[in-house]
């Protein structure tokens, strides 16, 4: 009989094993406080693995990420290297993330954190926004999460391009590729939206100098930052800077360096910041279990694992 471990760190562990148990009958689901040979695992389900996670799994067939991102996965020190990675890839999650952007970007360009201020001091200016076709959205990072916001943001009629290793054919979108082409992605840029994975070349991107090569002459107040991918993009300290000396006209987070945000960090206190504390999409328990069960059955009737990780590119 197979063995699924989970290994689900801030998440209720419980239910998830519940739904597991119920939908892949005649294998048995175990958590870290139950009683198991590690030996005789098969499958690892992993979110936020902890140092141990991996001892003794010697005869593990697949590691199966509760995330879409796997970059804590693949820091770990002791993820075996002769096993695959399966990320979650699902359409629920995708469209929670579109939800959190096309809500970010028509605020943003709505300017209604502006007109939310006017309304606290009883102010009537009558500032007309930019036209959404006037308001060009540059999307960092054009792949399952990517190709999915531009899809709905296209229906606005908002300007699109997009920043990625390899170039990219999709209709209504400029697609821009690598660092020789980067600065020429800003420069064009009035929002910018964050949907890389983190990995090596990637961390710390969203920084000042990343800033000051936005596009500044179209929205009032100035360029904007969303940032949906990982903390490990930006720097916390250059956004509360650029933030507030104008080179960003505002920000919208939701991920950060340090996770839950410290009370003592800047951005809290900052009114062009809105924080929200790494919600913008969860993994859902009725389709994170349809999937990954499928994917066990799928592997057992001889079927390849979907979605597996390039290890080496990191993403
Ligand atoms: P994908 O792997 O499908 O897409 C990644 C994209 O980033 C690709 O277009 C890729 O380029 C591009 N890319 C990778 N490295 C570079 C680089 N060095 N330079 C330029 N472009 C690069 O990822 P998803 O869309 O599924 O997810 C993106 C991230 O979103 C996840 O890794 C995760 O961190 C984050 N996330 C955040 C959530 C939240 O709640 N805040 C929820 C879910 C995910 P190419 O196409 O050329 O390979
Ligand atoms: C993910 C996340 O990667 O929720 O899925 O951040």
């Amino acid at each position: 009989m197979a063995t699924l471990l989970l290994h689900l760190t801030e998440v209720e562990e419980a239910s998830w094993a519940e739904a597991f148990a119920e939908a892949l009958p005649g294998h048995r689901v175990v958590m870290r406080g139950d009683a198991y040979d590690a030996a005789e695992v098969d499958y690892i389900f992993v979110w936020k693995p902890r140092p141990e996670a991996f001892d003794g799994l010697t005869g593990l067939k697949a590691v199966l990420s509760f995330g879409a991102g796997v970059d804590a996965l693949l820091r770990h020190p002791r993820l075996p290297n002769d096993v695959p990675v399966v990320r979650f890839i699902d359409a629920d999650l995708t469209q929670r993330m579109s939800d959190y952007v096309v809500s970010q970007v028509t605020m943003h360009q709505r300017l209604f954190t502006r007109f939310k201020r006017d309304q606290e001091a009883r102010r009537w200016v009558q500032l007309y926004p930019t036209a959404a076709w006037e308001t060009t959205v540059g999307i960092m990072g054009i792949g399952v999460l990517g190709q999915d916001a531009a899809r709905h943001l296209k229906v606005f009629g908002y300007p699109l391009r997009s920043w990625s290793r390899s170039p990219k054919a999709i209709e209504g979108v400029e697609s821009f590729v690598g660092l020789d082409e980067f600065d020429a992605f800003l420069a064009g840029t009035d929002i910018l939206v964050n949907l890389l994975p983190l990995t090596p070349e990637t961390a710390g991107i969203l920084n000042y100098e990343t800033f000051g090569k936005l596009r500044r002459d179209r929205l009032e107040g100035g360029p904007v930052l969303i940032n949906a991918a990982r903390g490990g993009h930006q720097k916390d300290a250059d956004i509360a800077r650029a933030l507030k000396d104008g080179t960003l006209g505002v920000a919208s987070l939701d991920v950060f360096e340090v996770e839950p945000l410290p009370p003592e960090s800047p951005l809290w206190a900052l009114d062009n910041c809105y924080i929200t504390p790494h919600v913008a999409a969860a993994s859902s328990q009725k389709t994170g279990v349809a999937y990954f069960s499928k994917a066990i059955r799928d592997y057992e009737a001889g079927l390849p694992l979907p979605n597996i990780v390039d290890v080496e590119r990191g993403y």
